[in-house]
């Protein structure tokens, strides 16, 4: 079987080229640009693979609320393209979305499972819920895996994860401020690329949603990273409205992975040893 991972030198996409070895085809952003049908046509026609892994995104969530044509483009208009073209070539398409696509309701305090029904409050978040429809309305054989808050040894410039950004943080300062009023469970794309690498052997196509178990809050991450990582440094709660973004984001997205393990068999590690293991 051959895999092209699009995205292969992003964090999940470095994690699943390790995952599935020489099966993988990688595919970098110089390879393709899966906002141009013309560069996708070409690349699937010339290394003919069975199975498409589309990790690529716009990905900077604030930013897409001042470029919402960008972050549709690439989102949900090339997913619509991918998935058009692994159609007319009998591909398998597996694409990656988020948590994200929930949030409107402020209420919410038990994980959402595949069945309910989203509701982003973001650009980002809509333009990765679009992506969703349009993969499944225009490839039969697809997958749509969501995930949420990743980190990984890869990350592309500018973009960087937020353990990395923790211990960067803590290096220089003994007092930092973190949100500690959104609850979702930060995941590490080693776990998401070994889910993925199950679901594919599967022929049981749909929605999916793939995280570490459990749930925290950023503050509360931040903590356990200092600790792992032996650094003293204090971390103080604050609120969303308190760092003021630009973009709203979900009060709770914590995922129900149940579906995924009932047809994998693969059960998602904790965050706090996903964590362990990756620092
Ligand atoms: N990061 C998170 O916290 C998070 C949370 C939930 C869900 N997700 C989803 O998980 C997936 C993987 O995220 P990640 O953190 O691994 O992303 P990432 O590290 O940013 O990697 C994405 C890769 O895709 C490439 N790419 C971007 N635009 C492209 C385009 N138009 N055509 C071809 N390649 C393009 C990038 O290359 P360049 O950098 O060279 O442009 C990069 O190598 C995404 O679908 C994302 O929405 C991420």
């Amino acid at each position: 079987m051959s895999i092209a991972v699009i995205g292969s030198h992003g964090q999940l996409g470095t994690d699943l080229m390790h995952v599935l070895g020489d099966e993988a085809i990688g595919l970098t952003h110089a390879d393709i640009e899966i906002t141009d049908p013309a560069s996708i046509d070409a690349s699937l026609d010339e290394r003919s693979p069975n199975i498409v892994i589309n990790t690529a995104a716009y990905n900077l969530v604030d930013k897409a609320e001042e470029e919402p044509e960008s972050a549709f483009a690439v989102n949900a208009f090339a997913p619509l393209n991918l998935a058009r073209a692994c159609a007319s070539r009998d591909i398998t398409l597996v694409h990656v979305s988020t948590d994200y696509v929930f949030g409107q309701d402020a209420e919410r305090t038990t994980p959402y499972t595949e069945q309910d029904r989203p509701g982003p409050v973001s650009v980002y978040g809509t333009s990765k819920l679009a992506g969703e429809h349009l993969v499944t309305a225009g490839c039969p054989r697809s997958f749509v895996v969501r995930t949420c808050g990743l980190y990984g040894n890869a990350t592309s410039p500018g973009k960087g994860n937020f353990v990395r950004t923790m211990l960067r943080l803590g290096q220089d300062r003994d007092e930092l401020t973190v949100v500690n009023d959104q609850r979702c469970t930060p995941t590490a794309t080693a776990d998401v690329a070994t889910a993925i690498a199950a679901l594919i052997r599967t022929d049981a196509y749909g929605l999916y949603h793939c995280t570490n178990a459990s749930d925290t809050t950023w503050c509360e991450l931040a903590q356990t990273i200092f600790e792992i990582a032996g650094l003293d440094v204090t971390v103080k709660p604050i609120t969303t409205s308190e760092f003021g973004a630009p973009a709203r984001r979900p009060s709770y997205s914590v995922l129900n992975c149940d579906r995924l393990t009932s047809v994998t068999d693969v059960t998602m590690p904790h965050w706090r040893d996903a964590l362990t293991d990756y620092l």
